[in-house]
């Protein structure tokens, strides 16, 4: 039996179908890191604030002397920061200038499923509508990005997301790095095959499985640098790519500190040398830059390659950053007999390429998968099983919750992954136990994060009523 499954494993190596990418050193010289600009509020009124976002196409030269048609939210590529504050009432004027449907969904964000932007809420080309929802969740990193079935995996790539800061009193209390572009920098991480004529073309290398590619991109940037000064810095990293799993880390193998998971901060900083980040997944960590020499080039590296150069100018103190503060309290996951109460719900994913499902099925619009009871808790019991065809991680991702993880193959999880969670990396053959609450009404996505695996019908739908 021991040989049998060793063979398996071996088997599953070969035929997996994500091995890391090995990314290319593009020979053109590093461009300065865009950062994506704040959206300034189109109206203000005390607590309640309205924005515009419109989703358009554009054109950007993303290899020097090479021009590309690409999909951007108020601009050509990716899309402006929309900061919250949590309390906040917003309103969103939502417009689609695209030549086909699309949807703006707020990843993380817990709001009601008429505003979540999910597969049931189309714009149509040439369609305003107007969404609006209420902050109410701590400070986190979040993102958007389009949902609309069929077109979400190709828009992405084409460039359609962006970031969603939520702010709150008590992050803002804390001595982190918080000067937005100096020493608090997005790093919303793709990757990207070119054609020859230096065009992204999605059509031409769409992969059934995940369409990744071997170029990285950070903010839309290829070989981007940054320039800093500051002892502390900190990284708002998205894994904004459709399939690829990051290992992110830094030159020289030092170590940095992850502050908060998808939801929010952790309790505490946790020491870390690499992070991994499966699509749909964010972190923010804090590195001491003091640990490099002034006039050194650092680097932050994914898969082993250089993501973004970092040239350091100075490393003066601008926060009191220490690894061993507080950062927030997390309530207590419940006793174990109280969880042994809980109903469960079982999800089991399934396949790999075309041939996903959940539970046995694909996705369908007109079917409630799930049913759940505002107000109360569950476990969802999420397992991957490989087969002789291989297995694959899958990150699972749940809409209009933030859920805790309780258990990997009934073990507890790591400690940066013990705080608030929207997206979950599935191993094969590991089975995840969540804690989700339902504190938000409608009809909720839950599916597979690689973004052509969830095309391809590697999704469901809960309703909380
Ligand atoms: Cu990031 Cu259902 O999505
Ligand atoms: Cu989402
Ligand atoms: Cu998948």
């Amino acid at each position: 039996q021991g040989m049998m499954q060793s063979m398996m494993s071996g088997m599953h190596g070969m035929m997996h179908q994500h091995i890391a990418i090995q990314y290319k050193n593009v020979a053109q010289a590093e461009r300065p890191l865009a950062i994506p600009p704040i959206l300034t509020p189109t109206e203000q009124e005390g607590n309640h604030v309205t924005y515009s976002l419109t989703a358009q196409q554009g054109e950007t030269e993303l290899l020097d002397g090479h021009r590309t048609q690409t999909l951007g939210y108020n601009g050509a590529m990716l899309g402006p920061v929309l900061r919250l504050t949590k309390g906040q009432q917003v309103t969103m004027k939502l417009s689609n200038r695209l030549d086909e449907p699309t949807t703006f969904h707020w990843h993380g964000l817990k709001v009601d499923s008429d505003a979540d932007g999910g597969p049931h809420n189309a714009v149509q080309p040439g369609e305003d509508k107007t969404v609006q929802f209420t902050v109410d969740q701590q400070a986190a990193t979040l993102w958007y990005h389009p949902h609309y079935m069929g077109n979400t995996a190709r828009q992405v790539y084409q460039g359609l997301a962006g970031l969603i800061l939520v702010e709150d009193s008590q992050e803002a209390a804390l001595p982190l790095p918080r000067t937005y572009g100096v020493d608090d920098i997005p790093l919303v991480i793709q990757d990207r095959y070119f054609t020859e004529d230096g065009r992204i073309d999605y059509n031409a290398v769409s992969n059934p499985d995940g369409t990744q590619g071997d170029v990285l991109i950070v903010n839309g940037t290829v070989k981007p640098y940054i320039t800093t000064k500051s002892h502390w810095v900190r990284y708002r990293i998205v894994n904004g790519s459709n399939a690829s799993n990051f290992d992110v880390a830094l030159s020289g193998h030092h170590n940095f500190y992850q502050v908060a998971s998808d939801g929010g901060l952790l309790t505490r900083p946790v020491s870390l040398t690499t992070l991994r980040l499966s699509p749909g997944e964010r972190a923010e960590i804090v590195v001491d830059m003091s640990q490099y020499k002034v006039g050194e080039t650092a680097q932050v590296t994914v898969n082993g390659a250089t993501a973004l150069a970092v040239r350091i100018a100075d490393v003066a103190d601008t926060v009191a950053f220490s690894p061993d503060m507080a950062l927030t309290t997390i309530a207590p996951l419940p006793e174990s007999d109280t969880l042994a109460t809980l109903p469960r719900k079982h999800i089991e994913l399934q396949g790999m390429g075309p041939m996903v499902s959940i539970n046995g099925r694909t996705f369908s619009m007109e079917r409630i998968d799930e049913q759940a009871v505002f107000g109360t808790q569950e476990i969802w019991e999420v397992t991957n099983p490989s087969t002789m065809m291989g297995g694959m991680i899958h990150p699972f991702h749940m809409h209009g919750v933030q859920f805790r993880i309780l258990s990997r193959n009934g073990q507890t999880p790591p400690a940066q992954e013990q705080g608030w969670k929207d997206t979950v990396l599935v191993n094969p053959d590991e089975k995840v136990e969540l804690l989700v609450r339902y504190e938000r009404k409608g009809v909720f996505m839950f599916h597979c994060h690689i973004l052509e695996h969830e095309e391809n019908g590697m999704m469901g739908q809960f309703e909380v009523k």
